[in-house]
């Protein structure tokens, strides 16, 4: 089983992959028995994932393959996504393939078993030594930026999400040992992106951002009731409510 608290420090987004080393067949066959093993977060939104070659996408960054994600575009899809990748994500840095998340890149193939195209993670086998050493030195925005009350231990890691941009649109407020988790935008603030790819790929990321917080509680031995909400306006709204967990601290 892989151990995802351990991958947070070692994953890193490989812009460039670079170096002799190839992924193999035993690496994508343990890539798609994995897959089969994921834990959505909304079992009831069909999706489909296929690997193909990066020559068969808009992705030229050196990589060898791209695992295409597919989704029915209905409720919280993109969230969902983001929870399903994040687990291929960890997975592949525990087997020493290296990822990017790929938002702007697109496939030959808009369709899948009449499912929309969502988003795309290239991959290629690296070096040990090129992933991650000191996760601590990696630019994220200040604990205090995004987390409110007490950190039980968590706060300083779930930091390290990975983000469209490096955006991380989240906000955590911890009262009375309940987490709610919000996704931030900064009113008026504009970045590189155009603000509806900054809702989309920011919906993923909530996506991320929750698997890795869970990642942490399960680490703590910090039990949980968790209830989602929708997110469905695109109106510029500050805090949106994404979801709470309401934790048992023995
Ligand atoms: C949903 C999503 C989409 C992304 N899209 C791109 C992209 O199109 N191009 C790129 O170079 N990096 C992309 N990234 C990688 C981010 O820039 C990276 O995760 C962030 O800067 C944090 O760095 P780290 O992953 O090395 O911790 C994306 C990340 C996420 C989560």
């Amino acid at each position: 089983m892989t151990n995802y608290y351990e991958q947070i420090f070692k994953r890193k987004s490989f812009h460039f992959f670079s170096g002799k080393e190839k992924t193999s067949e035993e690496d994508l066959d343990a890539i798609n028995a994995f897959i089969k093993n994921i834990v959505p977060l909304y079992p009831d939104i069909k999706t489909e994932i296929e690997i193909v070659k990066e020559s068969e996408t808009t992705c030229h960054r050196g990589a060898e393959y791209c695992i295409l994600f597919y989704s029915e575009t209905k409720g919280e899809y993109l969230r969902n996504i983001g929870y399903i990748g994040e687990q291929i994500d960890l997975f592949l840095a525990s087997r020493n393939i290296g990822a990017l998340w790929f938002g702007i890149g697109k496939p030959k193939e808009k369709k899948n078993n009449g499912l929309d195209y969502v988003i795309m993670i290239a991959i290629k086998r690296m070096p040990e030594n090129s992933f991650r050493k000191d996760m601590f030195k990696s630019k994220r925005k200040p604990l205090e930026e995004i987390w409110s009350g007490e950190e039980l231990n968590i706060a300083n890691i779930v930091r390290f999400a990975p983000s469209a941009c490096n955006t991380q649109p989240w906000l955590v407020e911890n009262q009375g040992n309940t987490l709610s988790v919000y996704r931030y935008k900064k009113p008026g603030k504009r970045g590189i992106m155009p603000i509806d790819k900054v809702m989309y790929y920011n919906r993923i990321d909530i996506g991320i951002f929750l698997f890795i917080l869970e990642t942490c509680l399960n680490e703590q031995g910090i039990s949980y009731d968790r209830e989602l909400f929708e997110d469905l306006s695109n109106a510029e709204v500050e805090k949106t409510l994404t979801a709470e967990y309401r934790l048992t601290i023995k």
